[in-house]
């Protein structure tokens, strides 16, 4: 797999045709790549010698339309990651966060050269620390950026945690199933290996494959989808902003949408099982209303471009406020509950203003909101 980037004043200029094209070709059946041997890291904190800039993560939650209660062995995750990292220190050790996922290869590129050259790194897990340790024969150098690219497979949850499968009845008795994740706080570690602390915040490209019959949903809108074969699409969305690792989030499955403007032209959509869209309309103009209320009042601007909300059959919380997708459960969500709606959508809202970084301003998002295409 060649692939060149180049860092420059800031930015990652990449060759967009290796990043978008033949990258994700799919791994052959590679045996399992972890080694026997003593873990090398002996603290559950992470150290703090290699700092994650940017993810791009390629996942393809395969699942089959059986319901959750009677999970098929056959359900599975495919998955490749490749990190941009800093090392803050001359070190020979990686250790980032895994949990039930199958590593296949850990390759190491040193970007700084101008020959891209593949290491491949030694794997070791630690399954009660739920940690990996990357070893690598060729010490990293502090200040130096380098791309660690790891394959994998792993498995659906059989909790409300990770990636998980939910169900529901449609009004004709069909059941339909979808893909859900819930990282918070400590499972996104389940569906890919990363730095998965708080305070290791990075900016996120991700990628799902999905069925055609399907939607996929993230935090950000699609750049763009692209069909594979067997009736598969690949959905390409926007990188993030830069954010902790347990606020990605995504959801595939069958949904239908409605959706608004905010006053600065955020795009506002409520998404839910086509039966129920007509229970939507409450929570919709809540959710614009609320927007435009803490913009005003804050005097900060929404940072995304668009706010997606999701009502989902099987959900462990009330509602989970990732970063432009917030999950909800039905009840919270859908009329019909009137009481909890209010109370639980104010204040998954208000917690998406953290920290923002400079917002785009109004006459920016609403000349390019025409454009964007979910
Ligand atoms: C998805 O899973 C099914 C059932 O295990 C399998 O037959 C199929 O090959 C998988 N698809 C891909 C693209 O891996
Ligand atoms: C890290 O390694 C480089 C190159 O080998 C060396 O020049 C530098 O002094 C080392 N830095 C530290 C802090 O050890
Ligand atoms: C929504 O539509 C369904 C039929 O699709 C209907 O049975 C139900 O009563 C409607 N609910 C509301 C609140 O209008």
């Amino acid at each position: 797999m060649a692939l060149s980037a180049v860092y420059l004043s800031g930015v990652y200029l990449w060759s967009l045709a290796a990043m978008w094209g033949g990258l994700w070709a799919k791994p052959e059946n590679q045996p399992e790549a972890v080694l026997e041997g003593p873990f090398p890291w002996s603290h559950q904190r992470l150290p703090t010698n290699i700092r994650p800039d940017h993810y791009f993560i390629h996942l393809h939650p395969n699942f089959s339309s059986t319901p959750d209660s009677d999970l098929s062995a056959s359900d599975s995750l495919t998955g490749h990651v490749l990190i941009l990292v800093t090392a803050l220190d001359n070190t020979s050790l990686i250790v980032l966060n895994s949990k039930g996922l199958t590593i296949k290869e850990a390759t190491l590129t040193d970007l700084t050269l101008s020959v891209a050259v593949q290491m491949s790194l030694r794997v070791l897990g630690s399954p009660s620390s739920e940690q990996l340790a990357l070893l690598s024969d060729k010490p990293l150098i502090a200040g130096r950026k380098y791309q660690l690219s790891v394959s994998y497979s792993g498995s659906f949850s059989r909790s409300y945690s990770g990636l998980y499968k939910a169900s529901y009845q449609t009004p004709d008795g069909d059941t339909r199933t979808i893909a859900v994740t819930n990282f918070e706080p400590s499972s996104a570690r389940q569906v890919f290996p990363c730095f998965d602390e708080p305070s290791m915040k990075a900016v996120f490209s991700l990628v799902v494959v999905r069925r055609s019959q399907h939607i996929s949903l993230s935090n950000m809108p699609q750049r763009f989808s692209k069909h594979l074969e067997e009736d598969l699409v690949e959905d390409h969305y926007q990188t993030s902003i830069r954010m902790s690792s347990y606020l990605l989030a995504f959801v595939v499955g069958d949904f239908s949408v409605s959706s608004l403007l905010t006053s600065i032209c955020s795009q506002v959509s409520v998404f839910a099982a086509s039966h129920q869209i007509n229970q939507t309309d409450h929570a919709l103009l809540e959710a614009v209303k609320t927007l435009d209320f803490y913009e005003e009042y804050l005097q900060i601007i929404y940072p995304l471009p668009k706010l997606d909300l999701v009502a989902l059959p099987d959900f462990e919380s009330g509602a989970m406020e990732n970063w432009g997708l917030v999950t909800f459960r039905e009840t919270s969500l859908l009329i019909g509950q009137f009481d909890s709606l209010r109370g639980q959508l104010w204040v998954s809202l208000v917690t998406l203003w953290r920290k923002t970084p400079s917002a785009p301003l109004r006459s920016e998002r609403c000349s390019v909101i025409f454009l964007t295409t979910r």
